[in-house]
Formats: structure tokens, sequence, C-alpha cells
């Protein structure tokens, strides 16, 4: 899809909601640990690893949860000054079922919390048991039994087939070395009608410096066109961010 198709997509109406009732299966705590993944098998698709993606994801080892919670949760980060906005803006209903793919320090994963409510669940999803770890002990602290912890890797969300109405990804997308891969476990995961968010760095934007360029794999167009071509369809988004894009896809 070419670019001002895309960006006619992010100035039109609201984003739309899925609701459902679910019950509740697993204590945050009882999923923080790594260990098997509880999604079903896969396909294999043949697919190359994003060498960017695996070159960035090695710097997890650099710090651990508090000093990446540092780096992610301060002002002057965009996603993080427009958070409520954000999660505003996704309609959020009591009851429904959100995975935050690549929760890192869950910055997200409290908010979606709160928007569903003890009905609802969130589900936090990352690689790094780190982070698992912290989310899970900050939800018992804050009494947000609606939140699960699930480990991912990079070809499985670790998500249960039919298991959620929203898959949202902040500044997620381009750490994913196998995204067809991904993506295809994603849809499963996904009800029919279910929305798959997406916020990321915009790097084709005037001014955006060399690092961020090395660090974001392609401008949004391609890796926009990676997610139409894994099955979603682009829809409608209220929402605009100034440094990153946002896309609303449905399954
Ligand atoms: C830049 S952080 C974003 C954290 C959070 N969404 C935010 O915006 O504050 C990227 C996160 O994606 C995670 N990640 C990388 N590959 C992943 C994968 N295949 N599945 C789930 N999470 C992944 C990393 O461990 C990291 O926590």
């Amino acid at each position: 899809m070419s670019r001002w198709i895309w960006s006619a997509l992010l100035v039109l109406g609201p984003l739309g909601g899925v609701g459902c009732d679910h019950a509740a299966t697993t204590r945050p705590d009882e999923a923080a640990a790594p260990g098997p993944l509880a999604a079903a098998p896969v396909e294999p698709i043949a697919e190359t690893p994003q060498p960017v993606a695996v070159r960035i994801n090695a710097e997890y080892g650099k710090h651990d949860a508090a000093g990446w919670t540092k780096r992610f949760e301060h002002d002057g980060r965009e996603v993080y000054d427009r958070r409520h906005e954000i999660v505003a803006a996704l309609g959020l209903t009591p009851g429904l079922r959100v995975a935050d793919v690549g929760a890192g320090s869950g910055l997200f994963t409290r908010l979606f919390a709160e928007a569903v409510g003890p009905s609802g669940r969130v589900y936090a999803v990352d690689v790094q048991a780190d982070f698992l770890t912290q989310i899970a002990a900050r939800a018992e602290a804050d009494g947000q039994a609606q939140v699960e912890t699930r480990r991912a890797d990079q070809r499985r969300t670790g998500l249960d087939p039919g298991s959620i109405d929203v898959a949202f990804l902040c500044d997620a997308y381009h750490h994913l070395e196998l995204p067809k891969t991904y993506l295809a476990d994603l849809h499963r995961a996904l009800v029919p009608g279910g929305r798959l968010v997406i916020i990321d760095y915009d790097r084709s934007r005037p001014g955006t410096e060399a690092w961020m360029k090395d660090h974001i794999r392609a401008d949004p167009p391609q890796l926009l066109g990676e997610i139409e071509a894994a099955g979603f369809t682009p829809t409608a988004v209220s929402l605009r961010l100034e440094e990153n894009f946002v896309a609303v896809f449905t399954r």
C-alpha cells in the first residue's frame, strides 16, 4: 500500500472495539518464569532472521529490568508522555482481553489493566524473563489480578489461539526477529475481528538521527506492508503522534 494511503488511514475515524467475556486461567506469578510455551505448535515458515532486530535485541543483556524501566518510562519519550491518550484512543472496555506484546517494563500493561478491569485480562508478552518477573510483581502489588505474563520466543507469542481481542505492539514490532513467523502466531491468537495496534518510531521523519535509522530496520510503508501481507486488514485510526506512526489492523 502506498505511503499516502497509509497517511490517509492514520487520520480517519476512531478505533473500533471487540468485546467478549472470558475466564481467568493463570496467576501472574505462575507464568513469569521461563518455561515451555503455552501456544499451539506453529507450522514452520521459511524465514531468515532480521539482522538489525537480532542486533538490537542483544542490547537487553546490558541492563537489568530496573535499568530498562528508567529508559522506557521518562518524560520526553513520546509514547510515555502521551500514554494516557494512547490508551484512551484504543477504546478498551471492561472484559476485553488485550496482549501487550513486547511489554518491556509494563508501562502499558498497567494502564490496560485499569481499562479492562477485573473482568478483563491483560497478557504481558515478552522474550525477556526479567521484564515479566517485574511486571508480575508490580501487578500483584497493585492488586491487578487480571494481568498475566507470557514468555514469548522469536517464533511464538506464547498466547493461545483465539485468546485475545486486541494485540498492542508499542516500540516492539521492529524488535521481531522473524516477523512473518511471529505475525502468523499473532494472527492465530486474535479472535476474528480482533485488532492489531502498532505504534513504532517513524524513521522516515526528517531529522531522524543516524543511530535511529540504524536501529529501525525499515520505513513505515515496508513494515506495514509486511503486516498486511500476513493477512491483517488496515483500518482507520484517529490518533496521531509526532515521532511515531500509529496503525491499526483487523484480523
Ligand atoms: C523497546 S522495548 C518496548 C517496551 C514497551 N512496549 C514500551 O514501549 O515501553 C521492546 C520490547 O520488545 C521485546 N521483544 C523483542 N522481541 C520480542 C518478541 N519476539 N516477542 C515479544 N517481545 C519481544 C523486548 O524484550 C523489549 O521488552
